[in-house]
């Protein structure tokens, strides 16, 4: 079969395509999946890079997002059947989906949104269970709270913009000035260029220098000293991205902020959810383009690169 491997960390020019072969199942509780797609995420290029050199052995392949069909199940199984379509997000720190045929234990699997294609099902698993977890397990977003997206037009952000409408939130986030119109369409109440504006002024001016509710922080950098000063009292700080730099917090304090960080592990419960608004029709995995598992190092430079001509909006998905 075909398979991404990396055998040495660096640029995109590291995942090299090669044949390996099919695995089998070795435990009773394993399925076989045949993938149809998967996608691509920040982690794969950080993994790529050798951020988490620590907790891998070369030969890596990696990969977070799967939609695909069961072929073969152990003996143990008793809730999947081949021919089941599914998609999940495979273990951090075990073998990827950049591959044609994922083995996974059956506890991580969820069915498959069956309104949707394998291509856009690839879209949802890693980043669906990161947003259900930030809005509603630590900031419990609720009907009329305002929320501040940041880095709506990415991955996670194009998400949590539809999800905190579908859960009554007057939504605003930060997208370039061309990407306006589509932010709104998904749902963004109001949108700040970040390339043009100062979203803690514009929040001031917005909220009559009340607030917002909740801030999500896909950006990092500056934004988790920042965003108190775009914070309601009492409100929440939910923020995914880790900055191995002391932060200070001092600003937290007046707005008797609660902060969370978030590291996503395996989350199908929180998938679940998910996947019954993308059935009802009140959530759309947005695609930014798709690539074939062959041009994987063009899908990782366009992710990786800060000055593409067209600016990224959605999950870019590799189809298998
Ligand atoms: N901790 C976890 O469990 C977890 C889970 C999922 C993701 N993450 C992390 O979350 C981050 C976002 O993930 P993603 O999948 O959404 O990434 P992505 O698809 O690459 O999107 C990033 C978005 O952020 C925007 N952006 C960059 N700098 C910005 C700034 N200063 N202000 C506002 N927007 C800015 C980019 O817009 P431009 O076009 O303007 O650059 C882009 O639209 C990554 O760091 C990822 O590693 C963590």
């Amino acid at each position: 079969m075909k398979t991404i491997v990396i055998k040495n960390y660096g640029g995109p020019e590291v995942l090299q395509l090669a044949e390996t072969s099919i695995p089998s199942i070795a435990d009773p509780s394993q399925v076989l999946v045949k993938v149809r797609a998967t996608s691509i995420n920040p982690l794969d290029f950080q993994i790529r890079r050798g951020d988490y050199a620590a907790l891998f052995d070369l030969p890596v392949i990696t990969g977070h997002d799967v939609a695909g069909d069961i072929i073969a199940v152990g003996e143990a199984v008793k809730n999947w059947k081949t021919g089941d379509k599914v998609y999940y997000s495979p273990r951090f720190g075990g073998s990827g989906s950049y591959t044609e045929y994922h083995l996974t234990d059956e506890s991580s699997l969820s069915r498959m949104p069956d309104n949707i294609s394998y291509e856009k099902a690839a879209a949802i698993p890693l980043i669906g269970g990161t947003v259900w977890e930030m809005l509603m397990v630590r900031a419990q977003l609720k009907k009329g709270d305002s929320i501040l997206i940041l880095g709506g037009a990415g991955g996670v952000g194009t998400l949590a913009i539809q999800v905190s409408k579908a859960l009554g939130a007057f939504v605003y986030t930060t997208g370039q000035s061309i990407l306006h119109k589509k932010l709104k369409k998904l749902g963004a109440d109001v949108v700040i260029d970040h390339h043009k504006e100062n979203w803690i002024e514009k929040i001031q001016i917005y909220t009559k220098g009340k607030g917002v509710n909740v801030i999500i922080d896909t950006v990092g950098g500056a934004t988790l000293s920042d965003s108190p000063l775009a914070l309601a009292d009492y409100g929440s700080v939910v923020t995914l991205v880790d900055i191995p730099k002391p932060q200070n917090l001092i600003n937290a304090w007046e707005k008797n902020a609660t902060y969370h960080f978030v590291f996503t592990r395996q989350s199908r419960d929180e998938l679940h959810h998910i996947t019954e608004l993308i059935e009802t029709g009140k959530v759309k995995p947005v695609i930014d383009s798709i690539y074939s598992l062959e041009n994987i190092q063009k899908a990782h430079q366009r992710i990786e690169d800060s000055k593409r001509e067209k600016p990224l909006f959605g999950k870019i998905v590799l189809s298998v």
